[in-house]
């Protein structure tokens, strides 16, 4: 008798949800999507044809930095949308701890409810950072911020729709791959065919690491959708675009298409890295994601402060 591997059996399971969905109008969720400018940003909004239920994935707080003043514009076009589609929400997942804007699940959970979602080793991103900005034992380590930690290849349901969750690890050692349907939100796994990859350089990243994540990615059916977290409009491309599918990927990615070995990517994407600074809202990003996009505590006046780590990233 043939014996598969477990990382067969969660291969065959995740292809399956993907060709059963494919095979399914009803199965294959509509999308629609939010692009955030200031912070390049897609926040996305997915629901089955026909059950009413939806999920946020990756959503943005307005942050101005200069003046250290938050709002809730971006947030409240997306609330607006779902209360106009009679929608209700039953999941804001995040894709990773996002270093280049702020989260606003918890003001999208105080609007419209819904169970805030993230991979289990937000934990090693909360001991990491938790030591970066010198969070004291006020601030949990262990993820219980959150409603739901996911692991590696847990199914979920988002109304009618099957849900996979993939850890797919690499720009962050939290970083997970929601597989819904036919559609796949991959973080900052992959972006655009024509732009590449993320970077893998923040503390707990790894490129050897992000390099099998993207390959698990594009190990799935060719048809499969990809939504990206970011777009930045490559070269000679004058829209931005977070849509694309495995196919593509494998075909055109600048960075890891079909061909490219683990050594070639790892070598580049080494070499990239050092050359780039940190994205500019990485520290109130990160002290505010960390905590499942709540503020730290107020201090003594009332006043809630984000901090400053001098010479540490
Ligand atoms: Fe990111």
């Amino acid at each position: 008798m043939n014996r598969m591997s477990h990382a067969e059996i969660e291969t065959k399971n995740l292809c399956d949800v993907v060709t059963h969905a494919l095979g399914r109008a009803a199965k294959r969720p509509e999308v629609t999507s939010f692009f955030d400018e200031p912070t390049n940003t897609a926040s996305h909004v997915v629901r089955g044809p026909t059950s009413g239920r939806c999920a946020v994935i990756d959503s943005v707080l307005d942050y101005d930095a200069a003046s250290g003043r938050t709002a809730t514009k971006s947030a409240d076009k997306l609330i607006a949308f779902i209360r106009e589609q009679g929608l209700e929400v039953e999941w804001i997942l995040e894709t990773h701890v996002h270093a280049d804007h702020l989260s606003a699940a918890p003001y999208i959970k105080e609007k419209l409810g819904g169970a805030l979602g993230i991979g289990e080793n937000i934990r090693v991103v909360q001991d990491v950072f938790g030591k970066v900005f010198n969070a004291g034992t006020e601030f949990q380590r262990d993820g219980s911020q959150f409603d739901h930690l996911f692991i590696d290849g847990e199914c979920f349901t988002i109304g009618d729709l099957d849900a996979v969750a993939l850890h797919t690890p690499g720009h962050t050692p939290a970083c997970m791959t929601y597989v819904i349907g036919d559609a796949a939100f991959v973080g900052d796994t992959l972006f655009m065919p024509d732009y590449g990859t993320a970077r893998a350089d923040f503390p707990g990243g790894d490129a050897r690491t992000l390099y099998h994540s993207a390959r698990r990615v594009l190990s799935l059916p060719g048809a499969t959708r990809l939504f990206l977290c970011h777009d930045y409009k490559a070269p000679g491309r004058s829209e931005f675009r977070w849509e694309t599918t495995v196919a593509a990927e494998r075909a055109h990615n600048v960075h890891i298409h079909d061909g490219v070995s683990e050594d070639e990517f790892v070598g580049m994407r080494t070499a990239r890295d050092a050359q780039l600074g940190m994205p500019k809202l990485i520290l109130p990003s990160v002290q505010v994601n960390m905590r499942a996009g709540k503020f730290p505590p107020a201090e003594g006046d009332g006043q809630t402060y984000l901090k400053i780590p001098l010479n540490q990233l």
